[in-house]
């Protein structure tokens, strides 16, 4: 009985940090040098953190040459992906604000990195309820995973 108990907590406390490590991991966008990336940058950090800059390509490869001075480990091939990655999918451009009252359903999905239907859902508050003030304020929609807002506050405006 008391065996049994302690494999359940050992499968809930598993399960719990797979959930947690995915979730934090969908941050990162799909595509070439996504592997590498995670790979990499995931050592000593999590990989969101190492994509937690909006710079120009000089300012990443400040913070990759930071880091392999740091320790971090990887081939040219490797770094060169992952700088190309990160250039394009966190340069400075990307970093526009999205002033969540005005945006169309679209910019929220490129700009918040919400799904069509979380974005849909943000719309449709925003019809019922009026403007959101506060950041705090999303956290009513219903189906909007606020974790995703909340990595790209930065760019939130209202
Ligand atoms: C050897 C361990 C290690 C590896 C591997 C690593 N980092 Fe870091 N990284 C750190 C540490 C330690 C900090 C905190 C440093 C600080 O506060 O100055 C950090 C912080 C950061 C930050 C926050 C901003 C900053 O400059 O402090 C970014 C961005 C970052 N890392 C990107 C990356 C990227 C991109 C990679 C992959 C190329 C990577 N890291 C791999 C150790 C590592």
């Amino acid at each position: 009985m008391r065996f049994s108990l302690a494999v359940n907590t050992f499968f809930a406390t598993a399960l719990f940090a797979t959930t947690f490590t995915v979730s934090a991991m969908a941050e990162l966008p799909p595509g070439p040098g996504h592997d590498e990336t995670t790979k990499v940058c995931g050592k000593c950090h999590s990989p969101e953190q190492a994509a937690s800059l909006h710079q120009s390509k000089t300012g990443w490869e400040e913070t990759i040459s930071k880091m392999v001075n740091m320790g971090s480990e990887g081939t040219d091939e490797e770094y060169e992906a992952i700088l190309n990655y990160l250039v394009k999918n966190f340069g400075p451009e990307a970093a526009k604000p999205v002033n969540v009252n005005k945006a169309t359903g679209v910019e929220l999905e490129a700009g918040l990195g919400l799904s069509r239907t979380e974005s849909a859902a943000v719309l449709q508050y925003r019809a019922d309820k009026g403007d959101f003030k506060t950041l705090d304020d999303l956290k009513a929609v219903p189906g909007l995973d606020f974790k995703k807002v909340e990595a790209k506050k930065a760019r939130v405006t209202f």
